[in-house]
């Protein structure tokens, strides 16, 4: 057996955009987004709710499960960093009470780098099959107000349990990779946006696509027919058909049933925007807890994509019994039980400034799942667990 995924839990924030109040209010036609992008509502992290918050809140069910004795790493995978110093991961071992023999790391490669914490963290567990590392992949995805990324954005968590003897998904041991320095979508330090050179960025994520494929091809000897169903980084959902098509074209997948590959994989995403990071887990999530059809024993292909750029194309098979350790009904409550924002109150959360004096700020209370980001005091960031 292949060490991989042994637990997946997934959490967004309470606050929802239904994109055709931002179309309304952008004057564009609702289809554009709900259509042309594929997306329907955007997830919107209030003020007390940062990456930190949404990685907690997403691994705390897996600690409740499982407990926390047996993980080595926490390693949290994000591109909101909240400190240029302190690893975002440090405060989600404070908030989870994890024990001092758990090393702490952020790691950042805009969306690509809960994959490398997923590579890392197997090949930790294959040389101690007793131990167990916990990957947390959380981002908030925010461009300017009128930027055409807007109707993208989305904040989300995933979290994940590693071990040597997964429950859910063996990951293959052989990856396809393709690395460069491109500028399509980056964000610097003294900006709280990102900026985006959109049609760019789309050209290149699909280039990377490709070549990882052929790699991968090459590092494996599979061909497409070794994949029952496909997930991919979802900036935007249209992205996985554009991907399907793009492969048919430069790969010669086949044409015929391509949907049905992708489909089931892309409501949970479509409903929270992108989650950068968190993105292609939370699709994977989304399919095994979503499919109609046992996919035990399916091999399931991964596309990760993060702009700077590293890309791969990695894959794994699901395990029998893995719908037994799923959170499909909390998950499926928790996307449905959001406070619909309308058009004036989203911009009234995105145009809060954080506080940058040093001095003491607490923040007004709104609903957040366990944990909330409770204010600033002499620059130091304070949580509570409610
Ligand atoms: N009804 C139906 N469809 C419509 C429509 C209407 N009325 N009006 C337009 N459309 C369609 C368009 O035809 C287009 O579809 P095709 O791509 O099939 O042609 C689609 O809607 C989008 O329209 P545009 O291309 O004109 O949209 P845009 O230029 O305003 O913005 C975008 C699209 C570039 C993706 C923009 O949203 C953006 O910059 N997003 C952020 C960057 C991003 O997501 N990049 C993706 C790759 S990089 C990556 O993956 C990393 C990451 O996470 C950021």
């Amino acid at each position: 057996m292949n060490p991989g995924i042994d637990r997946l839990s997934f959490y967004c924030p309470a606050y929802a955009l239904d994109l055709r109040r931002l179309a309304e209010a952008r004057g564009v036609d609702p289809d554009k987004y709900l259509s042309g992008l594929g997306q329907e509502t955007m997830a919107v992290a209030p003020p007390d709710e940062d990456i930190v918050t949404m990685a907690a809140s997403a691994a705390l069910p897996i600690v409740e499960a499982d407990g926390a004795d047996d993980f080595d790493w926490i390693l949290v995978a994000t591109e909101t960093g909240v400190d240029q110093s302190k690893a975002a991961a440090t405060f989600v071992h404070g908030l989870l009470e994890l024990p001092s023999t758990c090393s702490a790391l952020e790691l950042k490669q805009a969306c690509y780098s809960a994959t490398a914490a997923l590579h890392m963290a197997c090949a930790w567990v294959a040389a101690r099959p007793d131990r167990a590392v916990l990957i947390v992949a959380s981002d908030i995805a925010r461009y300017e107000l009128c930027n055409p990324g807007e109707p993208t954005q989305g904040a989300g968590a995933v979290a994940m349990r590693i071990t040597a003897r997964p429950r859910v998904l063996e990951i293959d041991p052989f990856r396809g990779v393709h690395a460069d320095d491109v500028f399509d979508f980056w964000r610097p330090n003294y900006r709280e946006e990102a900026l985006v050179d959109g049609q760019y960025s789309t050209r290149m994520y699909l280039a990377a696509l490709t070549a990882a494929w052929e790699r991968y091809g090459a590092a494996s000897g599979l061909d497409w027919t070794a994949f029952r169903r496909q997930c991919f980084h979802l900036p935007f959902t249209r992205m996985a058909e554009k991907a399907m098509l793009h492969l048919q074209r430069t790969a010669r997948w086949p044409s015929e049933g391509f949907r049905d590959r992708i489909a089931d994989g892309l409501a949970y995403n479509r409903h929270t925007g992108n989650t950068y990071a968190a993105s292609l887990y939370e699709s994977l999530t989304c399919l095994l807890e979503t499919a109609a059809e046992d996919l035990a024993g399916a091999r399931v292909g991964l596309f990760s994509y993060g702009s700077g750029c590293t890309a791969e194309f990695f894959s794994g098979v699901v395990r029998p019994g893995y719908r037994e350790v799923l959170r499909a009904e909390a998950h499926r409550r928790q996307l449905a039980d959001r406070v619909a924002l309308d058009y004036r109150q989203y911009e009234d959360i995105v145009r809060l400034p954080l506080p940058k004096d040093g001095g003491e700020h607490v923040f007004a209370q709104y609903r957040t799942g366990p944990f909330r980001f409770a204010g600033l005091s002499q620059h130091k960031r304070v949580y509570e667990r409610l």
